[in-house]
């Protein structure tokens, strides 16, 4: 899938909240050995470079980077000179250097400006930092027009010593008997990056890090937001490694690297009988590996709303315990969640081009609502095996169709579904 070396223009708003932590786990992740052939759209980073405009390095404006002075000041100013410029500018976070940012607003911007992250922006140490502050808002970026971030840097909220100190990890540690969203504003989602951006904004995401045993730490967090395109990301967490909530649409995810982590997820929708709606949603180009869940879907029990429209397309997973799973049972609560008569309505799902190794034998699970059966599914060129050969696929209300080659072989009424069959490829050149 090719985008037009402009896409800014086409996207008008999004909300993303990215949680960054801990550089070290992201070598694991480069060093891809498979036999698995990577999907090839998006991949691309060498793109043409757009006219850059006025162009300032931070250092310029007194950034030492060396990881231990704060370079906040200079970050601000640089970011003033930028928005007050006549002519579109480019703020350029030169490469080979750690610059430490305490919490900051990037706001009101009259100029069209981008962001050029070569180096690494890093949170402070110390929790402590953000006493009186919105954790929330490490790196707020809001109400700009036309912002472009790029550059493949890194941008690090030294989350592991939230971790330490959090209930999360540690049962002795206080949770601040706050209510539940609260607690997990505070506790969970402590460190990360709010990229809040006003009409025609769109961004280029960097590389993402979070260790693999951290609570609730999406990478990419996409909510109430339309037109975003999330293109080359590299994201290894303890969570979904992007996750869409409502009320999103428009939304382009390609060139994306995933794992550890709890692959894409839709969801979880429907919460407290909320209404949500998710449209337009298209994944193309992935790579998951060692992760929990491929494509996911996950919806409450007794919701309302919708998604709708959604396609997953040249994915490849490697060792994957779910790869392709809709779920409207989900159920995230310590009590077992009832059966209701409402659910979001699951509709119009394709899935295209999925291949790779299953770590378990049901490499596809459509466990729809009853009150609100899946409509319009759609399978095509799927090859998912586990290491025994065997994968299997379980539908409940599910209905949809499927072309081409599809193993394990579609579970929908119409076909003759449910027959463990041996995959006519050859599995071995799918194992490593
Ligand atoms: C949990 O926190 C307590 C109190 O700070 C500390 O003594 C203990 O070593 C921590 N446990 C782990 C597993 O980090
Ligand atoms: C989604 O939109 C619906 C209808 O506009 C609204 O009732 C609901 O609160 C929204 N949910 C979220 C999480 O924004
Ligand atoms: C909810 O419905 C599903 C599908 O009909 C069923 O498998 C499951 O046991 C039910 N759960 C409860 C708690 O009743």
């Amino acid at each position: 899938m090719k985008f037009p070396n402009n896409f800014r223009n086409t996207c008008t708003s999004f909300v993303i909240i990215i949680v960054l932590l801990d550089l070290s786990h992201f070598t694991s992740s480069v060093e891809i050995d498979s036999l698995i052939e990577l999907p090839q759209s998006g991949f691309t980073r060498n793109r043409t470079p757009r006219k850059e405009g006025f162009v300032l390095h931070v250092t310029a404006y007194g950034a030492v980077g060396d990881g231990l002075h704060d370079d906040t000041e200079a970050f601000r100013k640089a970011w003033k000179v930028a928005c007050y410029s006549s002519q579109r500018s480019t703020v350029i976070i030169p490469e080979g250097f750690t610059y430490l940012v305490q919490p900051m607003n990037f706001a009101k911007c009259r100029a069209e400006v981008t962001l050029r992250i070569l180096g690494a922006i890093i949170a402070p140490k110390d929790p402590e930092v953000w006493l009186g502050l919105n954790p929330r808002k490490w790196l707020y970026f809001h109400g700009i027009k036309k912002l472009t971030l790029e550059g493949g840097g890194t941008i690090n909220g030294m989350g592991e010593i939230w971790w330490a100190r959090s209930c999360k990890t540690n049962k002795t540690m206080p949770c601040h008997h706050a209510p539940t969203v609260t607690l997990y504003f505070l506790e969970i989602d402590v460190v990360f990056a709010i990229f809040r951006l006003a009409e025609q904004s769109c961004c280029r995401l960097l590389f993402f890090t979070a260790p693999a045993e951290s609570p609730n730490t999406d990478g990419i967090h996409i909510s109430a937001s339309s037109d975003v395109k999330v293109i080359d990301s590299n994201i290894i967490t303890g969570d979904d490694c992007i996750s869409i909530v409502s009320n999103s649409s428009k939304v382009v995810i390609t060139g994306l690297f995933c794992g550890p982590g709890h692959g894409i997820s839709i969801g979880s929708l429907g919460k407290q009988h909320e209404w949500a709606e998710v449209d337009d949603v298209m994944v193309d180009g992935a790579y998951l590996s060692n992760t929990q869940n491929g494509v996911r879907i996950k919806t409450w029990q007794g919701g309302a709303g919708y998604v709708t429209r959604v396609t997953f397309r040249n994915v490849r997973m490697e060792n994957v315990a779910n790869p392709i799973i809709i779920d409207q049972y989900y159920c995230d609560s310590p009590k077992p969640c009832k059966n209701q008569t409402s659910a979001v309505h699951v509709g119009k799902i394709s899935f295209v081009g999925i291949k790779g190794t299953s770590a378990s034998e049901e490499a596809i699970r459509f466990a729809c609502s009853d009150s609100s059966p899946c409509q319009g599914l759609y399978l095509k060129d799927i090859q998912l095996i586990s290491y025994t050969g065997i994968t299997t696929a379980f539908c409940w209300q599910a209905q949809g169709s499927s072309s081409g080659f599809v193993y394990p072989s579609p579970c929908f009424p119409t076909s003759k579904s449910m027959i463990k069959q041996k995959p006519t490829f050859n599995a071995l050149h799918y194992s490593s």
